[in-house]
C-alpha cells in the first residue's frame, strides 16, 4: 500500500499499491532501474519502505514466526555463503525455520542439485547457483512465492522448466510473484502483470488485457490480384497500407468484414490474418516514457543518471549445459 522508497534524492519506489493474488503467475515488469527489486526487497523486510508498508496475511514479514514456511523467494541468487555446500547451505535455511532436515533433499532432487549437493556453491555456474536459490525459495512449501529474474543464466531447458514449475505453483493455489526481461517467457508464463516504470505503477491487469491495450492489432491481407482488392477496400471507405512483399494491413476493421468483402467481389485472397503485437511491443510502448538508462547503437553511449548505460530489454545470456543431476520433473507437493 503506497509503498515508497528513496535513497537519498532518488525515488526508486513511488507510492506502489498493488495485491499479488493467489493462484496465477503474475509477471513484475519494467525498464532497468524501474524498482522491482527495491519492491522485492521491501516485501521481505530486507529494505525499510520510506512511507507505506507491505502486509503477507495482514502481517509484516519480520512478524512471521518461520518466515520461509510463509514466503519463499529467489532475490540475489549470489546471496550465500560460497563457502558452504548447497546441501549444507539449504539445511542452515531450514534448522532456523523449523523444517525437517528430509526437505533438503526434496527440494535439491527438485531442482537438479542431487549430484553436486556437497560440493561448495562457491564454485557454482550462474545457472546452478539460480537453481539453489529456487530450491531455497522451495524449502519451507510456502504458499507465496516471489522470484526475481529466475531465468537469467539458465538454459533453454532450464527456462523451461522454470516455466512449468511457476505455472504448477500457481495451479496448486499458491501465490506466484515474477520479475523477468524476457518478453517471449513471460508471455508463456504470467497470467496477469504489474508494470512498473521509474518506481509508479503503470499497468496491473491481465496480461490479454496489457497486450489488447498497448498495441496495434491489424489485418495482413495477401492477393495474387491486390490492385482490385485495394479497389474493393477503397469503394467500402477503409484505408488499407501497402507493405514489402505485396501485402496489405488494415486497422479497425474485423477479419470476417473484410473476407466477406473480398468473396462478394470474387477478389481470390492468399492470406487474410489477424495480426496481435507480441507482449515485448506492448511493453516497449507503455514503457517508453519511463526508460532511465537508454542504449545507443554505437558511437559514444550517454550515461542515465550516474548509472552505466544498459539495454533496455537485455539479452539475458544463456549459459551452461545440461544441469549436473538431471532435472526434477516439476513440483510435487509433499507435506511432511
Ligand atoms: N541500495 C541502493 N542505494 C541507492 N540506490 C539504489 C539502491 N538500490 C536501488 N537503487 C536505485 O533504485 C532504483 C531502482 O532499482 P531496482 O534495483 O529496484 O530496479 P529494478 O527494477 O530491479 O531494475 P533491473 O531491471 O535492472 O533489475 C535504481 O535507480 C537504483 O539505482
Ligand atoms: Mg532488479
Amino acid at each position: 500500500m503506497g509503498l515508497t522508497k528513496h535513497y537519498g534524492d532518488k525515488v526508486a519506489v513511488d507510492g506502489l499499491t498493488f495485491t499479488v493474488r493467489p493462484g496465477i503467475v503474475t509477471g513484475f515488469l519494467g525498464p532497468n532501474g524501474a524498482g522491482k527489486s527495491t519492491t522485492m526487497r521491501m516485501v521481505l523486510g530486507l529494505d525499510n519502505p520510506t512511507a507505506g508498508s507491505v502486509r503477507i496475511y495482514g502481517r509484516h514479514y519480520r512478524q512471521l514466526k518461520d518466515p520461509l514456511r510463509y514466503v519463499g523467494a529467489l532475490l540475489d541468487a549470489k546471496a550465500m555463503h560460497g563457502g558452504r555446500s548447497a546441501a549444507n547451505h539449504l539445511l542452515c535455511l531450514a534448522r532456523s525455520n523449523g523444517i525437517p532436515r528430509t526437505r533438503v533433499d526434496e527440494v535439491l532432487h527438485l531442482v537438479g542439485l542431487t549430484s553436486v549437493a556437497h560440493k561448495r556453491s562457491k564454485g557454482f555456474s550462474l545457472g546452478m547457483g539460480q537453481r539453489l536459490g529456487i530450491a531455497a525459495a522451495l524449502l519451507g512449501d510456502p504458499r507465496i512465492l516471489m522470484f526475481d529474474e529466475p531465468v537469467n543464466g539458465l538454459d533453454p531447458e532450464g527456462i523451461h522448466w522454470i516455466r512449468h514449475l511457476m505455472k504448477n505453483l500457481a495451479a496448486q493455489g499458491r501465490t506466484v510473484f515474477v520479475s523477468s526481461h524476457l518478453m517471449s517467457e513471460m508471455a508463456l508464463t504470467a497470467e496477469h502483470l504489474v508494470v512498473i516504470g521509474q518506481g509508479r505503477l503503470l499497468a496491473d491487469t491481465s496480461m490479454a488485457e496489457f497486450i489488447r491495450q498497448n498495441s496495434r492489432s491489424y489485418v495482413r491481407l495477401r492477393s495474387p490480384d491486390r490492385e482490385r482488392l485495394l479497389d474493393v477496400l477503397h469503394r467500402a471507405g477503409i484505408r488499407a497500407a501497402a507493405r514489402r512483399g505485396g501485402a496489405l494491413e488494415v486497422d479497425g476493421v474485423p477479419a470476417e468484414r473484410l473476407g466477406e468483402l473480398a468473396a462478394a467481389q470474387q477478389v481470390v485472397l492468399h492470406e487474410l490474418s489477424p495480426q496481435q503485437a507480441s507482449l515485448e511491443e506492448a511493453f516497449m510502448q507503455l514503457t517508453a516514457g519511463a526508460v532511465e538508462y537508454h542504449a545507443h547503437a554505437g558511437g559514444r553511449p550517454v550515461p542515465g543518471r550516474g548509472m552505466p548505460p544498459r539495454p533496455v530489454v537485455p539479452e539475458r545470456a544463456l549459459s551452461g549445459g545440461a544441469p549436473p543431476g538431471g532435472w526434477g520433473a516439476g513440483w510435487q507437493r509433499k507435506r511432511s
